[in-house]
């Protein structure tokens, strides 16, 4: 009778099972580079993600009134959140400041595979530093969170804002220009491309340049393109850099220069980047980030700053699509009383084995032998404790190995050290 509302998901044990595995995956990643969780409100004032984006987003974002008359929104992502949460609370924490959030995010976009109007987002944002090494360090960790999970197939390509508003410029762009061929250049819309230069008065072979420029990886080629501006070659030999960083010090080898990476969202400046799962085809972003100034626009003092976020679903998809095999739920241990005499006996044999960290579900539906070992089965438990007149009369039980089948009379407290977590 009722449905999930359009574009959102419930998940089933097996499928929290997966998702708690791979976010306890990524917080270690985080936590080995020296980040510290932070937690911000589900909704935020509304103005937040307008002031820098303008009404226009309000289009893509789920907002409303309260019923005090307040008007605010789902928070689309939480880039703006954190640096709200940043100037209100963490401004005199020592630099940098290294952030790093699980949450779930809301946009009004058109769902579809690996596109929802309810996902989850890792990421994080480093406050206080640009040094070549802090952003290989980030791009890094992007990589690393993505690799660590058990993907086999990720590409980082990296762009740089600057370098194309100054190639804007040269090309005599207009502001208006620039903000319709963005999104082109964003989704790789090349052709569409190439007449939007042409409307806008950039000759044939100037636009072609451009667009080989966008595309190549070949830093010669886009070295030659922009040799006339000293501030974009500076740019260049930053991503340069970061690129050198990364393969030589973190031993990341699985990254490009690409400037056609423009970033959809309007904070950025400078170094931008996105990490790729080819394997997904269509939505294959599974990373997005780069540097971006939001703090001053909120109130604070300047600082650098930069982060990503990573599409926690799409990474599951990606997992999936590339045959990750995750690691199956597990019981420790199913206790089946023989009779209901043994009820007593067997809930407290459980809850001395839960008091040690030791997993155990009993039969709680008095069920025989034989469906009761069934569903020990359907729940993965690796030992059945059969606990019974005969046994308990000289106070043991049957431990079973539900992997081999071998069966042992154990004494209660022997169950303990036989059961004992490493
Ligand atoms: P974003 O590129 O908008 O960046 O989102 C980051 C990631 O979230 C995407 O790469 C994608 O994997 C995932 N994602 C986005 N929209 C959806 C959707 N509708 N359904 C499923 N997954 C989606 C940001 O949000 C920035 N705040 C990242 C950032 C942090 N930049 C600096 N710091």
């Amino acid at each position: 009778m009722f449905q999930v509302p359009r574009g959102t998901r419930d998940f089933t044990p097996e499928e929290m099972e997966k998702r708690r595995y791979i976010e306890r995956n990524m917080t270690s990643t985080f936590l080995s580079f020296g980040y510290g969780e932070i937690q911000t409100p589900t909704f935020e004032n509304i103005e937040l993600f307008t002031s820098k984006s303008g009404e226009a987003i309000l289009n893509e974002i789920y907002n409303f009134t309260d019923k005090g008359g307040r008007e605010l929104a789902l928070r689309p992502e939480l880039t703006a959140p954190v640096i709200r949460c940043y100037i209100e609370r963490l401004q005199m924490e020592p630099k940098p400041l290294k952030l790093f959030y699980f949450g779930n995010c809301y946009r009004y976009d058109r769902p579809q595979k690996g596109r929802y109007r309810e996902f989850r987002q890792a990421g994080c944002e480093i406050i206080g530093v640009d040094t070549t090494e802090a952003i290989a360090e980030l791009l890094a960790l992007a990589f690393s969170i993505l690799k660590n999970v058990g993907l086999k197939n990720v590409r980082i390509n990296i762009g740089n804002l600057t370098i194309i508003s100054m190639i804007f410029k040269r090309l005599n762009l207009l502001k208006d220009d620039q903000k319709r061929l963005l999104p082109l250049i964003d989704k790789s819309q090349f052709d569409d491309l190439k007449v939007s230069l042409r409307d806008c008065g950039v000759s044939e072979k100037d636009a072609e340049q451009f667009i080989c420029v966008l595309q190549t990886s070949e830093v010669n080629e886009i070295r030659s393109f922009i040799a006339d501006d000293p501030d974009a070659i500076k740019e260049l030999s930053i991503i340069e850099t970061v690129i050198g960083l990364l393969k030589n010090a973190f031993h990341i080898t699985e990254s490009d220069i690409k400037l056609s990476i423009v970033r959809g969202l309007d904070y950025y400046k400078g170094l931008v980047f996105e990490i790729d799962a080819p394997v997904l085809g269509a939505e294959k972003q599974l990373c997005g980030g780069g540097s971006y100034d939001l703090v001053t626009l909120f109130g604070g003092s300047e600082v650098p700053t930069s982060g990503f976020a990573i599409g926690f679903d799409r990474t599951i998809l990606a997992l999936e699509a590339e045959g990750f095999v995750f690691p199956p739920s597990k019981l420790d241990v199913f206790i089946i009383p023989v009779n209901q005499d043994m009820i007593p006996m067997s809930i407290d044999i459980a809850r001395q084995l839960r008091d040690k960290g030791i997993s155990v579900d009993f039969d709680l539906l008095r069920r025989g032998m034989g469906k009761s070992f069934k569903y020990a089965d359907a729940k993965h438990a690796e030992k059945v404790i059969i606990v019974g007149p005969k046994e308990l009369e000289k106070n043991t039980v049957t431990l079973r190995d539900m992997k081999t089948g071998n069966q042992e009379i154990v004494t209660v407290s022997e169950i303990f050290t036989k059961l004992k977590k490493p």
